[in-house]
């Protein structure tokens, strides 16, 4: 099994992004899950992340909380999208397993150092502040990171926090620059794939066809969560960004991209976050990313149906 760590802002689509992990012990073993301030403060997303893996049945996963705010800027969050809890929807119960000790960042270090070389991929799903922040602490590992998968950026169509910029890049961009200049092999899925990855009715009635609470919860969050783009960009149900991340790790074959340079935009405020994607090749700047282009989206939901059953 491919060893991942989950670093997230649940946020209804992280939490079926760590389910569909969760669903896949034979080829995903998360070593733990590590949470970030982002669609809601940090005490709601370290929150969150329990509840879901409580969810999952598994209480034994190890849940750290992170950074409480961007490298140099203030938390912007996103209840519109997401609700007052971030996860608003189902009604799921408080968490009873515990909260880890160890401050996140200090477990992704201890983790990367510990573990052979190459041999663990990070799966940042929120902003990046808690990878940036660990790099920077910690230069020998970045060359430990097997390899990273994030949610985050936009270009071809639409930003959603801003028209240039996509959330999780926004928030912290200075954090994105980090990582993105980091040098590990990184592959990125852009807001205008996962708009593809659209929870439509009659893929929102096979969740809740499991007549499982997992199936039954799922149902709820994206029915929760599809109002905001409904509304915004008169899309058809909710996109599932973050489990795209998941989805590519089970299976890579759904996804195309093309390997290019994507620098992060800091400066500028109007252009803030932004992701300056080289799809086209006119620069001779590195290449540095696998931009994800597109996906096979009736496959995606294939695979997740088949996987959330599983729990
Ligand atoms: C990203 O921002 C968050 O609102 C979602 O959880 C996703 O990670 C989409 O822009
Ligand atoms: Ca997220």
């Amino acid at each position: 099994a491919q060893r991942i760590i989950i670093d997230t802002d649940p946020g209804q689509d992280d939490a079926v992004a760590i389910l569909l992990a969760l669903a896949s012990p034979d080829e995903l073993e998360v070593l733990g899950i590590t949470a970030v301030a982002g669609n809601v403060p940090l005490e709601l997303t370290a929150r969150n992340a329990r509840i879901v893996c409580e969810l999952a049945g598994r209480p034994d996963m190890p849940v750290f909380a992170g950074c409480d705010r961007p490298l140099r800027r203030p938390l912007v969050t996103a209840e519109h999208v997401h609700g007052k809890t971030g996860l608003d929807g189902p009604v799921l119960p408080e968490p009873t397993m515990p909260l880890q000790e160890q401050h996140a960042v200090d477990f992704l270090i201890e983790t990367l150092r510990r573990e052979p070389e190459g041999s663990v991929t990070l799966c940042p799903l929120g902003p990046l502040t808690n990878i940036a922040t660990a790099f920077e602490r910690a230069p020998d590992i970045i060359g430990r990171v097997g390899h990273i998968v994030l949610m985050g950026g936009a270009y071809f169509e639409v930003g959603n926090i801003t028209p240039a910029a996509e959330f999780n890049i926004y928030v912290d961009p200075e954090a994105a620059e980090v990582v993105f200049r980091s040098g590990v092999p990184l592959t990125v899925m852009p807001l205008d794939m996962t708009h593809k990855a659209l929870v439509t009715k009659p893929r929102n009635d096979a969740f809740r066809a499991l007549g499982t609470p997992v199936g039954q919860a799922v149902a709820q969050m994206t029915d929760f969560f599809e109002r905001f783009d409904r509304e915004k960009y008169g899309s058809e149900g909710a996109p599932l960004h973050d489990p795209c991340v998941t989805a590519f790790l089970l299976d890579p074959d759904l996804f195309t991209g093309r390997h290019i340079n994507v620098e992060i935009e800091t400066v500028s405020e109007l252009t803030r976050g932004m992701t300056v994607a080289d799809w086209w090749g006119v620069t001779d700047r590195p290449r540095n990313a696998t931009f994800i282009g597109d996906l096979d989206s009736d496959g995606f939901f294939a695979l997740l149906t088949e996987r959330l059953a599983r729990l």
